[in-house]
């Protein structure tokens, strides 16, 4: 329970950014930033157009100094930007914005590994973005998919400390969100799949999101009259907590799960993991076994 409240405590990172004020608090509570000594230095614009300072965002990224320290805005116009983007551990401090998540999207599609094919990585810390899409393409999105032809096909992975999103929406079908390592903060994201589509050893707060679950089955389009269809159920969280002493954990407050699908709310990936779901509504998406212990039955 101590290490539960701590989840609350310190997986947050709380931003405001109202359009040319920036205003962080630390863990505390306590003004760490502010305009006059760590507010946004520069806007770097991307536009496809060409009347931006770039036309695709991995060079507007390659355009932060390494070992920045001032937060620097990274505006993206809308458009859909067919890349994959990589920001590396020495470009802290960029915050990403446009002004509508779905006219500002990053995707591309590559699937099979779980880090590798993300079209989005993180691997600097203090990383925040707003409004914007991260996508997989390579599952087409439908109503009900095929479960053999559903690979894994992440649309971010988040390997750093201190990440917030505000806005955006995630979109894949198997392992959507890499919620890997440190303490990260979404408010107000939609994130879409079918398969273990939010995983991995964050300690994270998910906080007034949608989560929408994608149908899956196990049978084609000519044996769909047989059994119900082959429908069968998803899960949404693979959490990865290792041992007692591990901090990660997900905590979903006043949520929403919503879809065609069915899923569990997780499975565990490791002995320890922990999920917790507050004040979330779940319609009639979550199958009444609500959990599943995956490889470790009895830990759950
Ligand atoms: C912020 O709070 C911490 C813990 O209460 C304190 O040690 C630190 O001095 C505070 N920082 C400022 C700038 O007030
Ligand atoms: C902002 O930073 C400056 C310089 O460190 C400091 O003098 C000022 O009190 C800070 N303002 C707020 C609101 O924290
Ligand atoms: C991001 O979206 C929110 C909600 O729609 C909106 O209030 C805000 O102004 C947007 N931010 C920008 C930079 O347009």
């Amino acid at each position: 329970m101590e290490s539960l409240v701590r989840v609350f405590a310190l997986s947050f990172l709380y931003v405001t950014a109202k359009s040319s004020h920036f205003v962080s608090h630390d863990f505390e509570g306590n003004n760490t930033l502010n305009d006059t000594n760590n507010g946004i230095v520069k806007t770097i614009v991307v536009d496809q157009t060409g009347n931006g300072h770039f036309k695709t965002i991995q060079p507007a990224i390659d355009s932060v100094p390494s070992g920045n320290n001032h937060w620097i805005r990274i505006f993206i116009r809308r458009g859909i930007y067919n890349e994959k983007v990589i920001i590396p551990k020495d470009k802290q401090k960029i915050l990403m914005e446009a002004h509508k998540a779905s006219e500002a999207i990053i995707q591309y599609n590559h699937a099979g590994e779980s880090i590798a094919s993300a079209t989005f990585r993180l691997l600097a810390e203090f990383f925040v973005a707003i409004n914007i899409t991260f996508k997989n393409t390579y599952n087409k999105e439908k109503p009900k998919t095929l479960y053999r032809d559903i690979k894994i096909a992440p649309a971010i992975v988040i390997a750093a400390d201190k990440a917030a999103f505000f806005g955006c929406q995630f979109v894949s079908l198997q392992d959507t969100v890499g919620d890997l390592v440190g303490r990260h903060y979404f408010q107000q994201c939609h994130i879409t799949g079918i398969i273990d589509f939010i995983w991995g050893n964050g300690q994270s707060l998910y906080q007034s999101c949608m989560i929408n679950v994608l149908g899956v089955t196990t049978s084609t389009e000519t044996e769909k009259e047989t059994v119900d269809g082959g429908a069968i159920a998803g899960f949404i969280t693979a959490q990865g907590r290792e041992s007692e002493q591990d901090t990660s954990g997900f905590v979903f407050n006043g949520c929403s799960i919503v879809g065609v699908g069915k899923a569990f709310l997780g499975r565990a990936y490791r002995g320890y993991s922990r999920v917790l779901f507050c004040n979330t509504n779940m319609a009639d998406v979550i199958v009444p076994q609500g959990w599943d212990a995956w490889s470790y039955p009895g830990l759950v």
